[in-house]
């Protein structure tokens, strides 16, 4: 099979428990946010996912990254049905083919633009100086290589989504996940993060989801999704 991620029949409940005042007793209130996902991604392939604030986006997204586990529903990851797996086998799967860009950077603050982008190799154990060599790369592929020794803070915020993209793909994941990567940007830094997203999409075959309230940076994209009332609608 060519998909990346592929999941049917997936739904979502938020399930939160709370006390009322002057009440002792459990209040027990269910939120469906998906009520019956399905969808699948092709190896290569760009999608966009947009729908109205609340509709369950990131929650979808969440679940394609196996942070979350359905309520029920499949969703497999490079053929391997990610919702029957244990910690530690979601854990590998999730290192060895996927990747994530958010909308506030979550950089390390005390760490170079280059020890971020190092740091998933060193965690997977590659040696210092080739992780280095391998970094410097990436920071060059992103037009960051005069900002290498520079701190999170000392960079704007277009700068800081490259370091982010550059340590998202410096483990040549199948699949890159992003939740609003350029909702914190203005329209010219937002439009080259994507063009560069989308230059590393077609040099790498990776494929992406990106959720995004843009329209132009949705319609650069193969495909765009509709999430509404808990489903997809192409
Ligand atoms: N921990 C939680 N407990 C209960 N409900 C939640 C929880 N997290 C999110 N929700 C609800 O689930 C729904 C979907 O949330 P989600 O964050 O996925 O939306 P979204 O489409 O990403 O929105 P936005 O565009 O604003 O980021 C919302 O109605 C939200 O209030
Ligand atoms: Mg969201």
């Amino acid at each position: 099979m060519n998909n990346i991620i592929s999941c049917s029949e997936v739904f979502y409940n938020y399930n939160n428990s709370f006390k009322k005042k002057n009440d002792l007793s459990n209040i027990k209130k269910t939120t469906s946010v998906l009520k019956g996902i399905d969808l699948s991604i092709n190896k290569g392939e760009s999608v966009a996912i947009i729908g109205e604030s609340g509709c369950g986006k990131s929650t979808l997204l969440n679940l394609l990254g196996a942070i979350d586990k359905p309520s029920s529903g499949k969703i497999l990851i490079n053929n391997t049905d990610i919702t029957k797996l244990n910690e530690e086998q979601t854990t590998k799967i999730r290192a060895d083919n996927l990747s994530f860009i958010y909308q506030f950077y979550h950089l390390l603050k005390t760490f170079s633009a280059i020890e971020n982008v190092m740091m998933p190799l060193l965690i997977k154990g590659i040696d210092k100086n080739k992780a280095k060599e391998k970094s410097k790369n990436m920071l060059f592929k992103v037009g960051l290589e005069n900002k290498a020794e520079h701190l999170p803070n000392n960079l704007s915020g277009g700068e800081r989504q490259r370091v982010a993209i550059a340590r998202a793909l410096i483990t040549n994941p199948s699949c890159l996940l992003a939740d609003e990567p350029t909702g914190n940007l203005d329209a010219k830094n937002a439009k080259s993060i994507i063009e560069t997203i989308i230059e590393l999409n077609q040099q790498q075959e990776l494929a992406m989801v990106i959720v995004t309230h843009d329209e132009k940076i949705a319609e650069k994209m193969d495909r765009i999704l509709i999430l509404s009332d808990g489903k997809l609608q192409q």
